[in-house]
C-alpha cells in the first residue's frame, strides 16, 4: 500500500496534506506531538477516505526522533514518501534565543536536524519503497550559516535562526538527492507559499498572504507528479535558485560534519 509519511501534520500544512492524500489505497503515516491532536487528525484522514496511523513524538529532541524512527521501522515496511514538514518559525514578536534538550539552537534542532536524523534512519524504508520521495518543506526565507557560529550564540535573531534552519534543509536535500542517485529515492525541497495563514504565521503577528490550497498544492506536487526530479529546490511548484552556500560542496560538507557531530553527542 502507498505509504506516506508527514511530519507536523496535526495543524497547517501538513494537515491539509494529510487530508488531500487521503484516498482509498493511500496509507497517511500522521505525525504530531500532541496526543489529542493526532487522534483528531488521524480520524479526519480515515473519515475522508484514506487509511491513518498516527505517530506520536516531540522532534526537539534527537532521542524523541530516534525512538520514533526506530517505532517506524518496526511498524511499517515499506515508505513511498516522507514530507520533512514539522517546524517552528519566527516565534513571538520579542521572543529570545532558545535551546533543545541536546543544547541545540531550537529551530536548527527542529526545523533542520529532526528531519536530517530521521530520513537517515528511515532510508531503508524509503529503498523499499523506491521509487520514493523525500520532500523538505523550506522556505524562501534563507541565511547562510555561519560556520564559527552555528548555534547562533551572538548575533541570534528568530528570523535568522529560522533562515539558516531552512538553508540548512536544502543543503541537506541537495547532498541527499546526490548520494541516493540511481537508488530511485527522488529528494526535492521547496518554499511552499508564502506567509500562509497558518499557526506560526499567525504566532509570530504577520498577516496572511496566501492560501494553504496554494502552498498545499505546491507541495503535493513534489510528492506525486515530477517523475525523476531529484535534487531541486522550487518556489512554489517554480524550479528555483536557492541561497547560493547551498550550492557549495564546502559548505555542505561542514553542514554534514556538524550534523553527524550533533547527533552522535546526543546519541552516543
Ligand atoms: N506558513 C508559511 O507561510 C510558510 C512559508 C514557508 C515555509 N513554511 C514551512 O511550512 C512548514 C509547516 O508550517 P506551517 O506554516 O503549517 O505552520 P504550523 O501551522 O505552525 O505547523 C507547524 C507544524 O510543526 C509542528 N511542530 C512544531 N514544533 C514541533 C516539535 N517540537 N515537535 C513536533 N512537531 C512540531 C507543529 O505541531 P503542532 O500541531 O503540535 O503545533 C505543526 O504541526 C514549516 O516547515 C514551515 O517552515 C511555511
Amino acid at each position: 500500500m502507498r505509504t506516506i509519511l508527514i511530519t507536523g501534520a496535526t495543524s497547517g500544512l501538513g494537515r491539509f496534506l494529510a487530508r488531500r492524500l487521503a484516498a482509498p489505497g493511500v496509507r497517511v503515516i500522521v505525525h504530531g506531538r500532541d496526543p489529542a491532536r493526532l487522534r483528531e487528525t488521524v480520524a479526519e484522514v480515515t473519515e475522508l477516505g484514506g487509511q491513518a496511523e498516527g505517530v506520536l513524538a516531540d522532534l526537539s529532541g534527537l532521542r524523541a526522533v530516534e525512538a520514533m524512527a526506530d517505532e517506524l521501522v518496526e511498524r511499517f515496511d515499506r515508505l513511498d514518501a516522507l514530507v520533512n514538514n514539522a517546524g517552528i518559525g519566527y516565534g513571538r514578536p520579542g521572543a529570545g534565543r532558545q535551546e533543545s534538550e541536546d543544547g541545540v539552537e531550537l529551530r536548527f534542532a527542529v526545523n533542520y536536524l529532526a528531519g536530517f536524523h530521521l530520513t537517515r534512519r528511515l532510508l531503508p524504508l524509503l529503498r523499499v519503497g523506491a521509487p520514493a520521495r523525500v520532500v523538505n518543506v523550506a522556505s524562501a526565507g534563507q541565511h547562510p550559516v555561519d560556520f564559527d557560529d552555528p548555534m547562533l550564540i551572538r548575533g541570534y535573531s528568530a528570523r535568522r535562526a529560522y533562515g539558516q534552519s531552512k538553508l540548512a534543509q536544502i543543503m541537506f536535500t541537495f547532498d541527499l538527492a546526490e548520494e541516493l542517485a540511481g537508488e530511485g529515492v527522488r529528494v526535492n525541497a521547496l518554499h511552499p507559499a508564502t506567509l500562509m495563514d497558518t499557526g506560526m504565521v499567525g504566532e509570530a503577528g504577520i498577516a496572511p498572504v496566501s492560501s494553504l490550497e496554494e502552498g498545499g498544492a505546491a507541495t503535493l506536487r513534489l510528492v506525486n507528479d515530477l517523475g525523476g526530479v531529484t535534487g531541486r529546490y522550487f518556489d512554489g511548484s517554480r524550479d528555483s535558485r536557492a541561497d547560493p552556500q547551498a550550492y557549495d560542496p564546502k559548505a555542505r560538507a561542514r553542514l554534514r560534519a556538524l550534523s553527524d557531530e550533533l547527533v552522535r553527542a546526543a546519541l552516543g
